[in-house]
Parts: C-alpha cells; sequence; structure tokens
C-alpha cells in the first residue's frame, strides 16, 4: 500500500478541479479494476507513489461560491467551466478557507458577468501558515491568477513558516527567483517550479519544433504563439498589466531552444484574447519562418486544440510526486530536473529530451536534485 501525500490546493480554480478530479479517477480506476489505468500519465508509479495518492487536506479561494464549501463541490462552481471528469466526486471532509484577497483579482473583472469572473467573498481570510501546520500539509500547489505577485509571495512565505514545500504552477518567479530559492533551501524544504508547461500545450509543442529546426540545421527566423480561450484564466490575462512575467516565462521556455535568440521584434508570444463560449478550450496557433538547405526559406503553421486545465494536471502530478521524493530523502531547495521538465520557467532551461533523462535518473536515486 503507498503512502498518500498530504497537499493544500491554493486558488480551487479550472487546473485545480482537473487534477482534483484526475486523482479521484485513477484512484477509482485502481480500486475497480485492480489494474494500473497509465492512459495519460508520464508516469504511473514515482518511487512508492500512484497517481491516486495525493491527498487534499486544505484547500483555499476567495470566491463566495467557493469559500466554506466542501471541495468535492468547490471544483465544480462557478465560474470553474473544465470538462468534468468524475462527477459527482467522492464527498470530501475539507473546506474551501478564505484566502487574503490582495492583488488575486483583477479590476476589470467586474465589467463581466458573473459566471464567467471571480466574485470576491467579504469574510475575514484565515491564517495560512497555521491552517498549513495544523492540516499536517506536505506540500502546496500555487494555483493563483497571473499578475497575483504579492498573494504569490504571500503563500511562498507561508509555506516556509510551517516547513510546507511549494509547487509554484503559475509564473510568479520564486522557485527561479535565488532568493526565494535560498530561503527555501536554507528552510530544508525541497520546492518546484515556476508556470506550469502542460503535457500537451503550446509551450512544449513550440519547443519541440524549434528544436527540431535547429537539430536539422535550418534557421529560426521569426516566429509567432498566439492562444486564445474562454476560461477565467484568459479573462484575467485581458489585462496587460498583469502579463509581464507570463509572457517572460513563454517566450524564455522558447528562446532556450535556440543557439542564439531571436531578436525581440522577430518573436511573439502569448494570450490573445478572451472567448467565453469556447470556456476551458484553448487553441493555439503558431507560426515559424526560417531557412533551410541553401538559405531556401521554409514556414511552418501549426493549430493546436486542448482542455487547458487537465493539461496541467498532466505535468503537475509528477511534479508533486518528485517533489514527495525530495522529502522523503532530506533534499531542500529546487529541484532542477522535474523543475526543467514541468515548467516554463525553471531554475535551469534544458532541452526537454534532458529534462526527462535527468527526471528518470532523479527519480531511480540516481541524481539528487
Ligand atoms: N492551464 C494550464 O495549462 C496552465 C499552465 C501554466 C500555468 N497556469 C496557471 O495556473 C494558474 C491557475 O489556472 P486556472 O486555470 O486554475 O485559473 P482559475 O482562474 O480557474 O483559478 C484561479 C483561482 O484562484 C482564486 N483566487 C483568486 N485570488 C485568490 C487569492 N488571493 N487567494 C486564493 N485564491 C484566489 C480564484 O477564485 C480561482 O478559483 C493560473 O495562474 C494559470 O495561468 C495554467
Amino acid at each position: 500500500m503507498a503512502s498518500r501525500i498530504r497537499i493544500a490546493i491554493y486558488g480551487v480554480g479550472n487546473c485545480a478541479s482537473s487534477l482534483i478530479q484526475g486523482v479521484a479517477y485513477y484512484d477509482r480506476e485502481r480500486r475497480r479494476n485492480k489494474n494500473e489505468e497509465h492512459l495519460g500519465l508520464m508516469h504511473y508509479w514515482i518511487g512508492p507513489y500512484g497517481p491516486g495518492d495525493l491527498q487534499t487536506v486544505a484547500a483555499f479561494d476567495i470566491d463566495r461560491r467557493k469559500v466554506g464549501k466542501t471541495l468535492d463541490k468547490a471544483i465544480f462552481a462557478p465560474p470553474n467551466c473544465t470538462k468534468d471528469i468524475l462527477r459527482p466526486m467522492p464527498a470530501s471532509k475539507v473546506k474551501v478557507q478564505m484566502a487574503p484577497v490582495l492583488d488575486g483579482v483583477a479590476d476589470h473583472m467586474k465589467e463581466y458577468p458573473v459566471d464567467q469572473r471571480f466574485d470576491p467573498a467579504t469574510r475575514k481570510p484565515v491564517n495560512v501558515a497555521k491552517v498549513l501546520k495544523d492540516s499536517g500539509v506536505e506540500i502546496l500547489l500555487n494555483y493563483l491568477p497571473v499578475g497575483s505577485q504579492k498573494a504569490a509571495e504571500h503563500v511562498a512565505a507561508a509555506c516556509l513558516e510551517s516547513g510546507v514545500s511549494l509547487v509554484n504552477c503559475i509564473p510568479v518567479f520564486l522557485v527561479s527567483n535565488p532568493t526565494w530559492a535560498d530561503r527555501f533551501a536554507k528552510r530544508g524544504i525541497p520546492c518546484v517550479g515556476d508556470d506550469v508547461k502542460a503535457q500537451i500545450g503550446a509551450t512544449i509543442l513550440h519547443r519541440t519544433l524549434t528544436r527540431l529546426f535547429v537539430e536539422r540545421g535550418a534557421s529560426v527566423d521569426a516566429t509567432y504563439q498566439l492562444n486564445v480561450g474562454g476560461n477565467t484564466d484568459f479573462l484575467n490575462m485581458l489585462k496587460r498589466e498583469r502579463l509581464t512575467s507570463k509572457k517572460v516565462s513563454k517566450t524564455e521556455a522558447v528562446q532556450s531552444q535556440l543557439p542564439e535568440p531571436l531578436p525581440p521584434d522577430q518573436v511573439h508570444i502569448g494570450p490573445a484574447d478572451f472567448i467565453p463560449w469556447v470556456k476551458d478550450n484553448k487553441i493555439c496557433f503558431l507560426r515559424m519562418e526560417g531557412r533551410g538547405f541553401a538559405g531556401i526559406p521554409l514556414n511552418l503553421e501549426a493549430r493546436l486544440s486542448v482542455e487547458d486545465s487537465p493539461n496541467s494536471a498532466g505535468v503537475t502530478i509528477d511534479a508533486v510526486r518528485c517533489c514527495m521524493l525530495a522529502r522523503d530523502r532530506g533534499i531542500a531547495g529546487p529541484l532542477t530536473s522535474i523543475s526543467g521538465y514541468t515548467m516554463k520557467h525553471p531554475p535551469q532551461q534544458f532541452t526537454d529530451n534532458e529534462a526527462r533523462q535527468m527526471v528518470e535518473e532523479f527519480i531511480l536515486g540516481r541524481r539528487e536534485r
């Protein structure tokens, strides 16, 4: 019998919903069919941990439709709009607690219908560090909206205070920021981040195609990647001021795969618009222009359509389990291999093949971090 990993969810939005439903789905398959359902996973086992071994023991949000509800209900509350994986969910005793709002909610959201946007509750926020300690949390997953710098720093500080590991799924730079990384290392806590690189998402596709050009001797002279979606992540990102680190994260993820980065005016990568009716479906339009043999021009266009939130859960489930292995082994600070494999803005960039190899070695205990 494998051990369970005690996790906390910070931001009970679409990504959290898909992860929690997915964990319950794999757990049910194992119990029901007594076999391992590998579909959709990069690893079934990571050390002693199977995909059903993540146990949510605390959850935080600010939305009046989620705070005070048990987790099995809160994950389906609007404005969440991702596809159902397992509904109804097994009953949960965990109630969503009120977090400090800080900079989590963008002003422009008020102009949109309530079923499409956040609707903050007016309750008094809890002491996050105390709840983490009292609930015996081992790893916290940060799912705050893009641009929540203060709220993300607040939760990172709460992790440090309570000895909890951070898997930072968002583009606020913490694990890749040497000052924060050093704090986690000194406190003896492993961490993974920043900004999830989804399973079959725009970033991994763009990186892979970029490596293809490079490895086949072609140049990449110009490229764009435009993304649209209809969830609150896309609504939030309409506000350009909240996007600075998202753009850096997404652009560096692709630039890092080139021998020389492209000049800034030859590369454009980022969210393009919010289309409510497509809900959690994200559509990516990608173009690359380059030159092949004897400088002859070529170009490539791709369109990727994916359900955004299960796509992130498909890698977060490995990030959490590798983080737990590091806790079991007494390793502290940023984990380079799993961060390089599952995050867009890790402390150190590798090619995805290199990162995958390093993760396999880490899991087998042949690599420290
Ligand atoms: N889907 C992906 O593939 C993917 C990839 C990389 C990064 N991300 C990032 O993950 C994060 C979560 O994405 P999502 O689609 O679940 O977003 P979401 O908008 O569905 O969820 C965000 C949740 O945070 C809550 N929230 C807002 N302010 C808060 C605060 N101060 N404290 C606690 N909770 C607060 C909201 O009420 C909401 O429930 C986003 O930053 C997104 O950019 C997603």
